[in-house]
Order: structure tokens, then sequence, then C-alpha cells
């Protein structure tokens, strides 16, 4: 598949996508990436679009990502920030959106902390809508940045192990990888507390254990998650320290996993919680690298959205 052949305005989750378009996404990112390494940091693929960011809920690496990307793509960019706006007065979101619309943005790029929110704006909007995140639901271009760094290491998504451990019931990232590890035909092996487990994680694909180690047990690919307190209406994990003794990522039992096995983590850590200090610095970490993907799939996915394919054409 090649980027004419994208038809997509939105980029709602990874669970509508096939393996092509993912493919796609994952290789144009891969010309994109280059640009971080020059002096200017700068191509004129987006200039004259505008592009608005909205962030309903706290972030820091991806909005960062988001923004940095549209700068360096020369898109015209827009952050709205939710307090201090009209949503306080009582306006809802759908006419909050409708009123940025007439303003005739390109882009929307969304992070809500209700599931289905980003697709009930593309299903009112004229504007390309790109999901930065909603509830537990989906956070596709996480999985995507995760992707493209895991290929970068091992060359490859097939045939590999990967292990995804911690908070599962209330991550979205551990939902939008197990798509797209899946899709491209990687293992993927899920691991947590039983009360951070939900209910049809076989269903989408995973294996489910309950330790950690037989987790990890030769997987390629070690990835932590943070437990999300806030997404908790009831104490779900006994203590830090109780969990830190159960489930995170220590030195010795990294050895468990291949010699070659690299370490991931989305942000933000929690160290001494999920993740010993060490590790997270340690040789086999590349958590900083998956920060630096993050820009070059979101350009790419921001390119591919933006329709300048069919213009250029
Ligand atoms: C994650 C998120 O917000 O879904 N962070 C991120 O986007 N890199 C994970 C988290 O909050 O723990």
């Amino acid at each position: 598949m090649n980027a004419r052949a994208w038809q997509r305005k939105d980029l709602l989750g990874i669970a509508e996508l096939s393996p092509a378009e993912i493919q796609l996404i994952l290789d144009t990112a891969e010309s994109f990436r280059e640009v971080a390494e020059r002096p200017i940091k700068k191509v004129p693929t987006l200039r004259g679009k505008t592009v608005i960011n909205l962030f309903f809920e706290a972030s820091t690496r991806t909005r960062s990502s988001f923004e940095i990307a549209e700068k360096r793509l020369s898109a015209d960019n827009l952050n709205f920030s939710t307090s201090g706006s009209a949503l306080e007065k009582g306006e809802t979101l759908i006419d909050t959106a409708l009123n940025l619309e007439a303003m005739s943005p390109d882009l929307v790029v969304i992070r809500h902390r209700y599931p289905g929110v980003p697709h009930l704006l593309a299903g009112r909007l004229r504007s390309g809508i790109v999901n930065a995140g909603d509830g537990a639901h989906e956070h596709p271009t996480q999985a995507l940045l995760d992707a493209f760094t895991i290929r970068r290491h091992k060359g490859r998504l097939d045939g590999l192990t990967v292990a995804i451990v911690g908070d599962i019931e209330h991550s979205r990232v551990v939902r939008s990888n197990i798509h797209l590890l899946t899709k491209m035909g990687s293992r993927v092996r899920v691991a947590g507390l039983r009360t951070m487990l939900p209910a049809g994680l076989e269903a989408l694909g995973a294996e489910v254990f309950t330790d950690l180690e037989p987790a990890i047990a030769g997987a390629d690919v070690v990835m932590m998650l943070r437990i999300q307190t806030e997404r908790m209406n009831r104490k779900l994990f006994p203590s830090a320290r109780e969990y830190f003794r159960l489930f995170a990522l220590t030195r010795e039992r990294l050895r468990a996993a291949r010699e070659d096995a690299i370490v991931m983590h989305p942000g933000p850590m929690n160290r001494g919680v999920e993740i010993a200090s060490d590790v997270a610095d340690g040789p086999q970490s590349v958590i900083l690298e998956q920060v630096a993907a993050g820009v070059a799939v979101r350009m790419a996915v921001l390119y591919l959205l933006s329709g300048v394919r069919e213009e250029e054409a």
C-alpha cells in the first residue's frame, strides 16, 4: 500500500486498521524520522493547514509530541486549553467542537477521559480527528510509536513475544497494543494483579498471566505500565511497596526475558513502583527512544490524514 491509497480522514483506533495501513504509517514515519536530525527541523508538507489540539486530560509526552510534529510539518496549530474555556460555563463538548470547526481547522487532535468521544466528533465534524487517548479504550499513536521502536530494534514485528505488565484494566495503551501487535503477527502476553485484569483479553488475542515471571520468560519485549490510580474508584492493590515486591520489573527479574530483550514504558513512569530505576535507565531500556519515535509517527499520521497527498497528485 502506498500513501495515495490511504482513505481515512480520522485515526480513531488500531482496531479498525488493516495490517497494510499500519505498515504504511510505520514506513511513512521512517521517512520523517530524519527530520529530527537536520539542523533546520522543518518540512513544508502541511503548510497552510491548521491543527487544533484539544486535550481534556493531563498529558506531557503526547501533547508536546503532537505539537512538535505539527510545527515540524509547518502546520499552524492551536492548543485549546479546556480550563478557562467556555466548557467551564456549561457549553457542551459538541458545541465547543462545532464552534472550533467553524474556524475551519483541517485536523483536530483530541484526548478525553470518556471512551468514544473522538468517534462522536468524527461523526459530527468535517475535520479529520486523531484520537490521542479516550478513557481506557484506545491510544492509537502510542501503539504505533511502540511498534516503530520495536521494529527498529528487532527488524520485524512478526514472531516476536511481547509481554505487557501492569494495570491492564485501565490502560488504553495495552488495548491499542494488543490490536496492533496481534495484527502484525506478534504473540502478546499480558500480566497483572488479578484485580487489574479485565475479562475478554483472550478474545482480543492475548495470553493472560497473573504472575510476572512466567509472562516475561523468553520475551523479546517487556513493556511496563503505570498503575492508573486516577481511574480507580476502589482500591485494587495493597500498597506501592507491596506492588513493587510482586510486579515491578527489577534487574533480577529481567533475566528471565531474552538476553537481547528491550524494556519499554509509555510514561509517565513511577520509579520504584512498576519499574526499578536501574532498569528504567539501564542498557536494555528504550524508553526515551519511544518518545523520539512519537514525533515521527505523529508526523506520519498527520500527513496521511491531512489529504495533502490528493492535492499533490
Ligand atoms: C499513557 C496515557 O496517557 O495513556 N501515557 C502516554 O500517553 N504516553 C499512559 C499513562 O497515563 O499511564
